[in-house]
C-alpha cells in the first residue's frame, strides 16, 4: 500500500525546514535564505528570510532562460468578444517588461501599491505580473464590486497608480468602467498621482488630462524594465477580502513564500507538469484569480487560460466543453456554482457530446462545499475524477484536498478530503479542546501556517491578531465549523461568522446591514443567506421600518435593494428584502439569526427558549411567505 500522502504529510509539518527547502530549490533566487522557517517573532511566522528573489522572474523569465519561451504561457479566449489570442512566455515576458517600464516612469517603485480594476483580459495579468516585476504591491479589486467599495480599498492601500479599462462585458452588457473609477477617486481622501485606461474597442473612456493616461500610448515608447530583486518576505499583494464589517480585510501576501508553495502545488495537487495545459475559470479580482489564473500555473512553466466569459449563456452551456477541447486542457477548477447553472441549462449534458474532451483528467471545484449532486452530475457526464477541495482568501492554497499528484485517496461525497502537506487541521470546541473524530466545531490550523499564506493584514497586525490568532492561542482560526472523520476526511460544513458565500464569491452580511441601516425609513435591519440552488446562497434582508413610515414597502424595499447594489456592487446578488415589524430577540437582545434562516429555508427549527416574544416568528413566517420563503411561501 502506497503511503507517500502520509510521509508527505508528517514531513511537513516535522521537518518544515527539511519539506519546504528543496522544493524552494527549484525556484530562482537571486540570494539564498538565511532561515527557511523564522519563528523569532511568534505568532508572526515569516518563510525564506534572508531570500531575495523575483516573483516575475519566475513566472516567465525563468522559462525563457530555460529554453522554453517559445511554449504557450497565455490564452486568452473571450467569447463575449468573440476574440481568441494566445502569448507563449517571451511574448507574455515582453509585454510585461514594458509595462514595468511605463510604471517605473509614472515613478512607481517597489513598495509602491497599484490598485488594478480590470476586466478578465491578459493586460490584467500583464498589469498584475508588472507590478511584481519592479517590486510593486498590487491590489486587484473585483469589478463586480461598486464605486464605494473600491474607495475603501484606495483608501487603505494608498495606490500611486490606478490600472482600468475602459469596460467589462458581462455576457451581452457592457459596464463602463470609468465612472466607476472616477467615482470612487472622488469619494477617497487617497488620491492617485495618475491612471492608466486601457481602452477597449466596444467603449472609450473619457481621460482627464494630467491624471488619466492611455495604455497603447503608454506602452507604444515604453523601455522595458528588468526584474527588481525584491525580498522573499516584501509584499507582492494585498488582495480585500469580507470581513464581518464594511472595512475588508487586506490580505497580504509575500514573494517568496507565495512562489515556493504555489508552484509546489501545481504538480502535487493538480497533478500539473510542465507544458500542461491548466484552466481556472474564476476572475482575477478572486483570490483563485491570482493563485490559479496568473501565478501558480506559470511559476510551473504550464499553459493558464484566461476565460472572458460564464459557464452558460456565453453562448451557451457547452461553452466551457468548447475551451477544454480546444486547448487540450488537462485540468481545470473553478466553482460548484459554475456547474450546477450548466445543470441547469443542460440537465442530461448533451452538449458535452459535441466535444472532444478526451485531454481532459481532473475537475477541481472550490469556493463552497461541493453538493454531491454536482459531484455526481459532473462525474457522470465527464468521466473524470471531480476533485472537491477547500481553502480561504487569507491560505492563498488549498488546506484540504486530494492530492492527486502525491496519491489519490477515495472521493466521499461533501468532503475535500484531507488535510494538505503543511496543514495541521484541527478541530475543537469553544475552549479549544481537540474534539474526537465525527464531532462538529471550529476547524483550526496550529501555528505556523504554510508558506505563501497571509503573514498579516495590511497595516494592521492588531486586526490580523484579533480576527485569526486570538480566539483560539496557537492556532489560526479558518472561521469554518466542521469536522473530521476517523480516516482524517475533513468536513467543512459552514461559516462561524456572517460571511456568506454567494456563487462562490465571499461576501459579508454584516457591511450589507451597514448599508441598510442607512436608509432613512429603516430603524433595524438584518441580513442573511439562505439556500439557493443556483448560487448555493442568496442574501435576503429583514427591514424594520421607523415608527409613523406610511410608505408603500414595495418602494422601500426597491430602495434598499438599489441601495445595497450602488454601494457594494451588483456581486453582492441583493435582490430580496421583507419589511417585517419586529426581528425576533434573545432576551439579550441578540437577533436570532439561525432561527430566522431556518424558516426562510423551510427547515425545522425549535423555538429558542431564550426568546423574549415567540409570537414575532408567526410574524416572520408570514412576511417570508409572502416574499416566496419558508412554509407559508405562497
Ligand atoms: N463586473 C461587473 N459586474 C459583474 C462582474 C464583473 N466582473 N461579475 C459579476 N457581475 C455582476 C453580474 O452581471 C450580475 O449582475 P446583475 O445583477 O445585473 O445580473 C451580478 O454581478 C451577479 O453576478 P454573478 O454572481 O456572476 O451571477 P450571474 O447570475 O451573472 O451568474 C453564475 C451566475 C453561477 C453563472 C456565475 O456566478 C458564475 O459563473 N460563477 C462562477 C464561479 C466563480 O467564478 N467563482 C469565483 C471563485 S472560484
Ligand atoms: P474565499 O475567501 O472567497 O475563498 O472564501 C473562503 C470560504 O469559502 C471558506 O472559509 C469556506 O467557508 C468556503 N469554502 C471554500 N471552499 C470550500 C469547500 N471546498 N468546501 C466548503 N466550503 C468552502
Amino acid at each position: 500500500m502506497s503511503n507517500l500522502y502520509s510521509e508527505a504529510y508528517k514531513k511537513s509539518l516535522n521537518d518544515p525546514d527539511g519539506f519546504w527547502g528543496p522544493i524552494a530549490e527549484e525556484c530562482h533566487w537571486y540570494k539564498k535564505w538565511d532561515k527557511v522557517l523564522d519563528d523569532s517573532k511568534k505568532p508572526f511566522y515569516r518563510w525564506f528570510t534572508g531570500g531575495e528573489m523575483n516573483t516575475c522572474y519566475n513566472a516567465l523569465d525563468f522559462h525563457i532562460d530555460n529554453g522554453n519561451g517559445d511554449k504557450t504561457a497565455l490564452i486568452y479566449d473571450s467569447p463575449v468578444t468573440d476574440t481568441k489570442k494566445i502569448y507563449t512566455f517571451s511574448e507574455l515576458r515582453d509585454e510585461v517588461a514594458k509595462f514595468a517600464g511605463v510604471l517605473n516612469s509614472m515613478g512607481v517603485e517597489k513598495g509602491d501599491r497599484v490598485i488594478i480594476y480590470m476586466p478578465m483580459i491578459p493586460e490584467a495579468a500583464i498589469a498584475m505580473l508588472g507590478c511584481a516585476r519592479i517590486g510593486a504591491v498590487h491590489s486587484v479589486v473585483f469589478g463586480g464590486f461598486a464605486a464605494n467599495e473600491l474607495a475603501t480599498r484606495i483608501n487603505d492601500a494608498k495606490p500611486k497608480v490606478i490600472i482600468s479599462a475602459s469596460c467589462g462585458i458581462e455576457v451581452k452588457k457592457k459596464i463602463p468602467y470609468k465612472p466607476l473609477l472616477d467615482k470612487a477617486i472622488d469619494l477617497s481622501d487617497s488620491k492617485p498621482n495618475s491612471t492608466i485606461i486601457f481602452q477597449r474597442p466596444m467603449e472609450t473612456a473619457t481621460l482627464q488630462d494630467g491624471r488619466d493616461f492611455d495604455w497603447d500610448l503608454m506602452m507604444s515608447d515604453a523601455k522595458p524594465h528588468d526584474c527588481v530583486p525584491v525580498k522573499a518576505t516584501d509584499p507582492l499583494y494585498i488582495l480585500y477580502t469580507s470581513g464581518t464589517t464594511g472595512q475588508p480585510k487586506g490580505v497580504v501576501r509575500d514573494n517568496g513564500g507565495h512562489m515556493v508553495a504555489l508552484k509546489w502545488t501545481m504538480k502535487a495537487v493538480y497533478n500539473i507538469d510542465e507544458g500542461d495545459v491548466w484552466w481556472a475559470a474564476s476572475d482575477i479580482g478572486w483570490v483563485v484569480g491570482h493563485s490559479y489564473i496568473v501565478y501558480a500555473p506559470l511559476f510551473k512553466g504550464a499553459a493558464t487560460v484566461m476565460f472572458e466569459g460564464k459557464p452558460v449563456g456565453t453562448p451557451d452551456a457547452g461553452t466551457f466543453w468548447r475551451v477544454i477541447s480546444e486547448y487540450k486542457v488537462k485540468a481545470m477548477f473553478t466553482a460548484p456554482t459554475a456547474f450546477r447553472a450548466i445543470k441547469r441549462e443542460d440537465p442530461e449534458a448533451k452538449l458535452v457530446k459535441n466535444y472532444d474532451l478526451s485531454n481532459f483528467e481532473t475537475l477541481f471545484l472550490a469556493g463552497e462545499r461541493t453538493d454531491p449532486d454536482t459531484l455526481h452530475w459532473s462525474e457522470r457526464n465527464l468521466k473524470v475524477p471531480v476533485i472537491d477541495h477547500w481553502w480561504q482568501t487569507e491560505t492563498g492554497w488549498a488546506i484540504a484536498a486530494n492530492c492527486m499528484g502525491i496519491e489519490v485517496f477515495t472521493v466521499k461525497p461533501g468532503s475535500p478530503t484531507k488535510a494538505v502537506p503543511g496543514w495541521d487541521v484541527q478541530v475543537v470546541d469553544p475552549d479549544c479542546k481537540p474534539l474526537p473524530a465525527g464531532q462538529i466545531g471550529a476547524i483550526v490550523v496550529k501555528l505556523p501556517l504554510p508558506p505563501g499564506t497571509l503573514p498579516t493584514l495590511w497595516q494592521n497586525d492588531d486586526r490580523y491578531v484579533k480576527a485569526y490568532l486570538e480566539e483560539f492561542p496557537g492556532y489560526y482560526k479558518t472561521a469554518d465549523a466542521g469536522f473530521i472523520d476517523d480516516q482524517g476526511y475533513i468536513y467543512v460544513m459552514s461559516r462561524t461568522d456572517d460571511i456568506i458565500n454567494v456563487a462562490g464569491h465571499r461576501l459579508s452580511t454584516g457591511a450589507m446591514e451597514e448599508v441598510l441601516a442607512n436608509h432613512p425609513d429603516v430603524a433595524e435591519c438584518a441580513v442573511m443567506g439562505v439556500d439557493d440552488q443556483l448560487k448555493g446562497q442568496v442574501p435576503l434582508g429583514f427591514l424594520v421600518l421607523n415608527a409613523g413610515v406610511t410608505r408603500d414597502h414595495a418602494e422601500i424595499v426597491k430602495e434598499a435593494v438599489q441601495m445595497v447594489r450602488d454601494q457594494i456592487g451588483p456581486v453582492a446578488a441583493f435582490k430580496t428584502a421583507t419589511v417585517v415589524k419586529r426581528l425576533p430577540k434573545t432576551r439579550s437582545g441578540k437577533i436570532l439569526r439561525g432561527t430566522m434562516r431556518s424558516i426562510a429555508d423551510k427547515k425545522e427549527y425549535k423555538v429558542p427558549a431564550t426568546i423574549d416574544d415567540p409570537v414575532i416568528l408567526e410574524e416572520i413566517e408570514e412576511s417570508l411567505g409572502k416574499i416566496g420563503y419558508g412554509p407559508q411561501a405562497q
